[in-house]
C-alpha cells in the first residue's frame, strides 16, 4: 500500500483565509492542539481580494451608526433570506473584531479625530467599512497570520485535502496530499471547521484565483453536510477588462467608495437611469451635487453607483449589450474627475487607492489619477454554500463545522460589499469556539483502514489512468469548457433553456471527467491538481444551475430575463441541496423560520 503519514488533532482548520485563520486562533487559545491546512501558501488568499474594507457599526465617522442599522442593511442586501440569526450576531459583533485586529497590530486609516476611519459602500446606510487604504483584506490576513503564528498552531502548507473521514455519524479526519511532492497525510480530529473560500473558478471570468474550486462545499456535501442558496452568485460590477490577460481582476469598489462614477461610451452617467424602487428614496437624482448625494432623511453621502452590486452589475451588462460599452466590452470607471473638487486630489487618489494606481498603471498602462478605467463584472463571490446552525457554524455533520465564504446563511440572496472580511473573523471566531468545544466533549474517532485506501485510490486515479489505453481526458479541456458554459449559460443574466442546457453539458462533462488523466508523476503536477479540482467544480457548477433553474423569480443577485421581478412565493425559503441514494443532487425548499418580534421592529424602523 502506498505509504502516507498520520497527524492527530483536536481540531483541524481547512483553508487559511481570513476565516480559518480567525478559527484556528480561536481554538488553538481555548487549548485544542490545531492543524491548519491550505490550499496554497499561507496568507495566499481570496479575503486580500476584499480591498475596500471591513463593515461594522462603530459609527466613528457619522454617529447615528450602530448594529441595528448594519442588520437592517445586511437583511435588505440579502433580500431577507438572510439567516437573520448570523446578520444579527454579525452586525452586533463586528466592531469588536476590527478592535481586536487593531490590538493584534492592524493599522486602520485614521480620522482626523485619530479614530478608525470608515468609508462609504453600496448598500450600507452609513460610511461603515474601516479600511486600510484598498488593502484592507491584505491587512487582516498579515495581522491574523502574525497574531497566529504564536499560537503554536501545526501549518500545513500547499496540501490539498480530496476527502473527509467519518466515523458513524461525526466527522474523523481528512485525507490530504503535498502538491510540491505529492507525498500523502491522513489528518486525524475530533472537529474539523471548513474556511476553504468560494467557487469563482467555475467561471470564465473572476476575480478569484486557482484556489477557489469549491473544495470545502465538495468535501462536506460528500459526506452528507447540506448546501444552501447555490443560485445566489455574486458578480461585482468591477474588474478589470483589458488587456484579456487580466480580465476579472477586481477593482474596488473602494473607488466608488471615494467618488468614482461610471460612465458609458458617450459619457453618460447611466447609474441615475431606472433607480428601482427598493432604492428610489435613497438616492437623491442630482447630478449637480457631483459626489455627494442625500439618501432618504439620512443625510448621507451615496451616489447611485454605490447602490447595491447586483443592481450596478446588471446595469453596466445593459450598456455593453445596448452598444454603449467601452472598446473591449465594459464601461468606464473615471475617479480622476474628483481633482476638479479637491486641491491635492492626484495625491489624494494615491493615497486612498495605492493598490489601483499600480494595477492600472502596471497591468493596463493607465494613470487612474489622469483617466478612466475600463471596467465589467467579474464573478466575486458565492453567497450560498454549506449550510450550518447560525449560532454555532455547525452543520448536519456533528463535529464539521464551515465559516466564511464557503458557508451559507449572512447574506442571502445579495452580499453587501465589506460584509465579507467582518464575516470571516465573527463567525471564524465562533467556529473556533464551537469547534473547540466540540472537541473537548467528544473522544477521538476512528477512521478504517478501508476509508483510507479508498481515498488514496481515488486520488491516484488519474495518474493511474495515464497508461490505460482508450478514451481518456485531459483536465484542463473540461476545465476550459465548463468555465465557457457557466460564464455564457449561468451568468449575470439567466434564462430556463440557458441553465437546462448547462445541466446537460455538465453530465457530459462529469462522463468526461471520469475518464480524465494527468501525464506524469506525482511530484510537481499541475495536471494531476486540476483533474482532482474537476470534480470539485463540476458539482458547485450543476449545484448553482440547479438551484438557479428552480428559483423561478430575481431576487438579488440570482436575475432572470424570464422571471425579472421578485415572486412572493419565493419570498420565505432557502433552496437545500442533499445528495440522493443514487449520488444525484436532490433540492428541495426550506421555510426560514420566523424572525423575533424585536428583530422585525429593527427591520420596520429601518425601512
Ligand atoms: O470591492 C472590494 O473592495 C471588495 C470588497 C468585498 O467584496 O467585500
Amino acid at each position: 500500500m502506498t505509504q502516507y503519514q498520520t497527524h492527530e488533532h483536536d481540531v483541524i482548520v481547512i483553508g487559511a483565509g481570513g476565516a480559518g485563520l480567525r478559527a484556528a486562533i480561536e481554538a488553538s487559545g481555548l487549548g485544542c492542539t490545531v492543524a491548519l491546512i491550505c490550499k496554497s501558501l499561507l496568507g495566499k488568499a481570496h479575503t486580500v481580494m476584499a480591498e475596500g474594507g471591513m463593515a461594522a457599526a462603530m459609527a466613528n465617522v457619522d454617529e447615528r451608526d450602530g448594529w441595528t442599522t448594519h442588520f437592517a442593511d445586511t437583511m435588505r442586501g440579502g433580500q431577507y433570506l438572510n439567516n437573520w440569526r448570523m446578520a444579527e450576531l454579525h452586525a452586533q459583533q463586528a466592531p469588536d473584531r476590527v478592535r481586536e485586529l487593531e490590538e493584534w497590530g492592524a493599522v486602520f486609516d485614521r480620522t482626523k479625530e485619530g479614530k478608525i476611519n470608515q468609508r462609504n459602500f453600496g448598500g450600507h446606510a452609513y460610511p461603515r467599512l474601516a479600511h486600510v487604504g484598498d488593502r484592507t483584506g491584505l491587512e487582516m490576513i498579515r495581522t491574523l497570520q502574525d497574531h497566529g503564528i504564536h499560537q503554536g498552531i501545526d501549518v500545513s502548507m500547499e496540501f490539498t485535502v480530496t476527502k473527509l473521514f467519518k466515523d458513524g455519524d461525526r466527522v474523523a479526519g481528512c485525507f490530504a496530499y503535498e502538491r510540491e511532492k505529492g507525498r500523502f497525510h491522513l489528518f486525524k480530529a475530533k472537529a474539523i471547521v471548513m474556511a476553504t473560500g468560494g467557487v469563482g473558478r467555475a467561471f470564465k471570468i473572476t476575480s478569484n484565483s486557482w484556489e477557489y474550486t469549491g473544495d470545502g462545499q465538495t468535501l462536506a456535501f460528500d459526506i452528507g453536510a447540506a448546501l444552501k442558496d447555490m443560485e445566489f452568485v455574486q458578480f461585482h460590477p468591477t474588474g478589470m477588462v483589458w488587456p484579456p490577460s487580466v480580465r476579472g481582476i477586481l477593482v474596488t469598489e473602494g473607488v466608488r467608495g471615494e467618488g468614482g462614477v461610471l460612465t458609458n461610451k458617450d459619457g453618460h452617467r447611466f447609474m441615475f437611469d431606472g433607480i428601482p424602487d427598493l432604492y428610489i428614496n435613497q438616492t437623491a437624482k442630482d447630478p449637480d451635487e457631483g459626489w455627494r448625494y442625500v439618501i432618504g432623511d439620512r443625510d448621507a453621502h451615496r451616489p447611485p453607483e454605490l447602490l447595491t452590486r447586483d443592481h450596478v452589475a446588471r446595469k453596466i451588462v445593459e450598456q455593453v449589450k445596448s452598444g454603449k460599452g467601452s472598446p473591449h466590452g465594459g464601461v468606464y470607471l473615471d475617479i480622476a474627475w474628483i481633482k476638479e473638487k479637491l486641491p491635492d486630489g492626484e495625491a489624494h487618489i494615491k493615497r486612498k487607492l495605492p493598490s489601483m494606481y499600480h494595477q492600472f498603471k502596471e497591468l493596463a498602462g493607465v494613470d487612474i489619477t489622469k483617466e478612466k478605467m475600463e471596467v465589467g463584472p467579474t464573478t466575486h463571490y458565492a453567497m450560498g454554500g454549506i449550510d450550518v446552525d447560525g449560532e454555532t457554524q455547525m452543520t448536519n455533520v456533528p463535529g464539521l463545522f464551515a465559516a466564511g465564504e464557503c458557508a451559507a446563511g449572512l447574506h442571502g440572496a445579495n452580499r453587501l460589499g465589506g460584509n465579507s472580511l467582518s464575516d470571516l473573523v465573527v463567525f471564524g471566531k465562533i467556529a473556533g469556539e464551537h469547534a473547540s468545544k466540540f472537541a473537548k466533549e467528544n473522544a477521538a474517532a476512528d477512521i478504517s483502514e478501508e476509508a483510507v485506501e479508498q481515498a488514496l485510490t481515488e486520488t491516484l486515479a488519474p495518474l493511474e489512468r495515464q497508461d490505460a489505453s482508450g478514451d481518456t481526458q485531459g483536465p484542463y479541456q473540461i476545465q476550459y469548457e465548463l468555465q465557457d458554459l457557466m460564464q455564457e449559460l449561468v451568468g449575470i443574466v439567466r434564462l430556463e433553456d440557458e441553465m437546462k442546457q448547462a445541466v446537460q453539458k455538465i453530465h457530459e462533462l462529469k462522463k468526461r471527467a471520469e475518464k480524465v488523466t494527468a501525464i506524469g508523476s506525482r511530484e510537481y503536477n499541475p495536471g494531476w491538481h486540476t483533474a482532482l479540482d474537476l470534480k470539485n467544480l463540476l458539482l458547485v457548477a450543476e449545484a448553482i444551475a440547479l438551484c438557479g433553474i428552480d428559483r423561478k423569480e430575481s431576487r438579488g443577485a440570482h436575475f432572470r430575463e424570464d422571471y425579472p421581478d421578485k415572486e412572493e412565493s419565493y419570498a420565505h425559503h432557502n433552496s437545500i441541496l442533499t445528495r440522493g441514494p443514487d449520488g444525484e443532487l436532490v433540492l428541495s425548499r426550506r421555510e426560514i423560520p420566523e424572525m423575533r418580534d424585536e428583530l422585525k421592529k429593527i427591520i420596520e424602523e429601518n425601512k
